[in-house]
Formats: C-alpha cells, sequence, structure tokens
C-alpha cells in the first residue's frame, strides 16, 4: 500500500498517527530532509479512504520539498493530513493531540495552516510542540497570515511570465482572468487594478465575484466561464487540478499564472499548455511567498522587510525558467522538477 504506492517517491517517512482519546487519525509525511527539517501545512479535510489521504500527503509533501527547494529555504518538505469524520470532530483536545504527535518527531517535520487549519487551530497545537508556524506576529516581523504574501509573490511571478510572452514590463492595459477571489485570489485582484490591468472575475461565492468586481472596475463572470475567457493570462487561485485537456483546448490566453497548488491534473498537462504555446508559471515556484514568510517566522530570522526582499526574487527565478525552458524546448514544469530534485539531492 506504501512503497508501491504511485505517489511513493523515495519519502524518507510516513508516520501513521491514532489518538484513542479523540479519534484522532492523522498522516504525516516527510518527503525529504536533505535541506532541512521538513516543513509543509496540515490539512483537515474528509477522505473517501486511508489511500485516498496517503496519496494526498505523499503528493503534497512532495510539492513542498521542491517548493521550499526552490524558494531557497534550509528547510525540507513535509505534509500533514488529519482524516476528518464525524466520529471525531475537531476539538481542542484533538488538535492538542495532533500537536503532540508533530512534537514526537523532534522537529523533523514544521506545520502550519492548510486547507481546513486556522490560524486558531494551530495556535491549539502549538500548546504542545513549538514546531508550527504561521502563528500571529506583532507589526515588523516575518510570520502571520501568509495568503498577501502569496499574492505577492504571484504578482511578480505574473509579471515575469508577462514580461517573458508579451515583452510588456507592467500590467497596464494586460487582461488577466481570475478564478477565486479568496485571501490569495483576493489580495492579487486589488495589486493588479492598481497596476492598470483589465480584470475579469470568477468566484463561487457569486456575491464576492461582484462586490470585487464593482469595486475594482472589473467584470464578474460565472465560474464556469472563467478559465475559457479570451485574456493575456489566467491565474488560477481555487482549488488544484484545474489544468487538464479539456481546459486546457479551451484556454484562450497566452499565460497561465497563479497560485493554486497542484493546478496540473497530470504531468502529460505541462507538456499540453506548451504544445499550445501557452506559457505556466510551475505553481511551487509562483506560490512559495507565503512559506517564505512562515519559515521566516519559525526560523527567527529576518523580519517583514527581509521577507519582502526574498518573496521578490521569485521575478528572477521564474523568468530563468522560462529561458531555460525556451532554450532546451522543454515544457516549464519540468525544467522546474529538474532543477529542485537536484537541489534535493534526487
Ligand atoms: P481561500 O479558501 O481563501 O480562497 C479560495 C477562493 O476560491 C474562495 O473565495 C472560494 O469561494 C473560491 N473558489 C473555490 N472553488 C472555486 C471555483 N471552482 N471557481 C471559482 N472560485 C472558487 O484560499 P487561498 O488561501 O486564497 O488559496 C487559494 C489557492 O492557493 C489554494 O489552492 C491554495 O492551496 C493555494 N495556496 C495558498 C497559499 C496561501 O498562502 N494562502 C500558499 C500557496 C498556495
Amino acid at each position: 500500500m506504501l512503497f508501491d504506492a504511485a505517489d511513493f517517491d523515495a519519502h524518507e517517512a510516513v508516520h501513521f498517527v491514532h489518538d484513542a482519546a479523540t479519534g484522532l487519525r492523522a498522516i504525516i509525511a516527510v518527503h525529504s530532509t536533505h535541506l532541512g527539517p521538513a516543513a509543509g501545512g496540515c490539512r483537515w479535510w474528509f477522505y473517501e479512504d486511508d489511500v485516498a489521504a496517503l496519496t494526498d500527503a505523499l503528493r503534497l509533501s512532495r510539492g513542498m520539498s521542491y517548493k521550499n527547494a526552490m524558494a531557497g529555504l534550509p528547510m525540507g518538505g513535509g505534509k500533514s493530513v488529519i482524516l476528518r469524520s464525524d466520529a471525531a470532530p475537531k476539538s481542542e483536545a484533538l488538535l492538542e493531540a495532533f500537536g503532540a504527535a508533530v512534537d514526537s518527531l523532534g522537529g523533523r517535520y514544521v506545520t502550519a495552516e492548510d486547507v481546513g487549519i486556522s490560524v486558531a487551530d494551530m495556535q491549539i497545537a502549538a500548546r504542545r510542540t513549538r514546531h508550527v508556524t504561521g502563528l500571529p506576529v506583532a507589526g515588523g516581523a516575518a510570520g502571520g497570515n501568509p495568503g498577501p504574501l502569496t499574492a505577492e509573490g504571484v504578482f511578480v511571478g505574473m509579471r515575469a511570465a508577462v514580461a517573458h510572452k508579451l515583452g510588456k514590463s507592467d500590467f497596464a492595459g494586460v487582461h488577466v482572468a481570475i478564478q477565486g477571489l479568496g485571501s490569495v485570489g483576493g489580495a492579487l485582484a486589488e495589486k493588479l487594478a492598481v497596476g492598470g490591468a483589465v480584470l475579469t472575475l470568477a468566484d463561487i461565492d457569486a456575491d464576492r465575484a461582484r462586490a470585487f468586481a464593482a469595486r475594482l472596475g472589473a467584470t464578474a463572470v460565472p465560474v464556469d466561464a472563467i478559465a475559457g475567457v479570451a485574456a493575456d493570462v489566467f491565474s488560477p487561485n481555487a482549488l488544484g487540478a484545474g489544468l487538464d485537456e479539456a481546459t486546457i483546448a479551451a484556454l484562450q490566453v497566452a499565460v497561465v499564472a497563479g497560485a493554486a497548488n497542484n493546478q496540473l491534473a497530470t504531468p502529460a498537462d505541462g507538456a499540453r499548455l506548451a504544445a499550445r504555446g501557452i506559457l505556466y508559471a510551475p505553481d511551487y515556484v509562483i506560490n512559495a511567498g507565503g512559506i517564505i514568510n512562515v519559515v521566516a517566522e519559525y526560523l527567527g530570522q529576518g523580519d517583514a522587510a527581509s521577507v519582502a526582499r526574498a518573496i521578490a526574487r521569485i521575478e528572477e527565478r521564474l523568468a530563468d525558467i522560462f529561458v531555460q525552458a525556451d532554450r532546451s524546448a522543454t515544457p516549464t514544469d519540468v525544467v522546474a522538477d529538474t532543477l529542485a530534485r537536484a537541489l534535493i539531492g534526487r
């Protein structure tokens, strides 16, 4: 079930956690500690079965190894999932038990928020372990809510893509279609509007999309229309695996650049984008702003200003990947994966 699983990638360790008192069932996957402690968030999610949970933990932890390595962080990659169930509702005791499980790994794994886990949840887990980040910080310090900083990284990364593909150095008149207006997509829309971009927006919360559109002078469209909007850039900032054979065939853009994790449904989809001449900004490179921020918080290194400088480097990193992809006629996701794997000694 584990060693021959399709997504097993020589993960260093996979811990299965059970706490009888609270019913906690969790999987903590440590993909690589080659560059440092394995860092990656905790997801609280309802999984169809244990295998689905394991698959998620294996894929997400490998993605964190790549993301942290490409961001130049002294951290490896890991991820945890808590199997959501009616029999074991989220409670303080359950989150504390999760914190204790993280602590038992002695710092080999550092956790943070992910889907379904709030800052308040992590503050509870932090009662039992210090290997938690993404906690509230005082003004000027590095750390706290990663969403706006992820948006900053996507903004500069998208600028690199627009420069490479469209030959434009800013967003004036550039048409961006944004899918998802949450913590990242919303902040990104604000920044792009200030930069003079033309925006088309969609969110499953249609009222939210309409409110953003009214405030930013943008156009709101239904969610099933956003990926087919004729624009310069498509920016996925909702859930992952949105780029598959059908959606890629329907895209009418020159660039795909957004924060969603695991945007490519399958490895073949990077090649599909390249074959259509669409420049894809590899997700784990462009969306690293948040992890750069919370790792600085965890290590107690730097402040908000040094985090901002580190996030600004995402622009140059992506520009390098685009040039390498052109030179080698290789899809950008393959170029990024190759660079990331070399950094983690794989
Ligand atoms: P969020 O939960 O704050 O926002 C997601 C938004 O997308 C919500 O407004 C939701 O209504 C909307 N949405 C969901 N499904 C949709 C659909 N099919 N079409 C249109 N809108 C839809 O999440 P957040 O934090 O903004 O993250 C967005 C993406 O970026 C996620 O994939 C996340 O994994 C990824 N990411 C987030 C980071 C962060 O710092 N928050 C860091 C790296 C990646």
